[in-house]
């Protein structure tokens, strides 16, 4: 894999800015959910580093849960608007309150399954909180209780997100020039 230095348009958002805006959300969250049964469910891979952020900014007990969706095709950066559970949760969420924890809400067709597919189960509520809101994407029509940043519609990776399933250990939100990363890789990763 080549260095993310050459390909690094911009850092979009930083490790301090991050950090003080998901010690928002738990808060945010812990005051929602006093008194309720909070599941947090991390839609893996993306979400995994926001999850284990986000849950020590929570202060009031709560549950996790892993689901693992496909909706991209291989190596494809848009959505196909089918889901498949690759991944599915280990418990019955009838009793809980369902959050879901997203990385990134783009075209919206994947958290749109993903809320069809678990409204079924009946849990006691259901809602999603994303890192990231690709709000000038959106296809459909989702409600979306916390979001983190809105951000312009350019392609992020690091904190979560990868580039061709790279880099997701970045401590920050940064942009890929596009033209530098077709260049490098020659359009052959593709
Ligand atoms: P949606 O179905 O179009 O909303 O796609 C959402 C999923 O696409 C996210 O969970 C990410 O895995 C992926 N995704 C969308 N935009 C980006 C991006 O800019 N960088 C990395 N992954 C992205
Ligand atoms: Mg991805």
């Amino acid at each position: 894999m080549w260095d993310y230095r050459d390909f690094l348009g911009e850092v979009l958002i930083d490790e301090p800015a991050l950090r003080a805006r998901i010690r928002e959300l738990g808060q945010q969250i812990s005051q929602d959910y006093q008194g309720g049964n909070l599941l947090l469910v991390c839609i893996l891979r993306g979400g995994v580093m926001f999850l284990t952020d986000l849950m020590r900014s929570i202060d009031i007990p709560h549950a996790i849960e892993f689901m693992a969706v496909s909706s991209y095709g291989v190596g494809g950066r848009e959505s196909t608007g089918q889901v498949r559970i690759t991944l599915d949760l280990n418990i019955d969420i009838t009793d809980w309150d369902v959050l879901l924890v997203e990385d990134i809400i783009d075209s919206g067709l994947t958290l749109s399954s993903v809320l069809d597919l678990l409204a079924v189960r009946k849990p006691r509520s259901l809602r999603v909180c994303t890192l990231l809101d690709k709000f000038e994407r959106r296809e459909v029509d989702i409600p979306v209780e916390y979001v983190g940043f809105r951000i312009p519609n350019k392609f992020v990776f690091g904190y979560g997100l990868d580039i061709d399933d790279f880099y997701r250990g970045l401590p920050f939100v940064g942009v890929v020039d596009l033209e530098k990363y077709q260049k490098l890789t020659g359009g052959g990763k593709e």
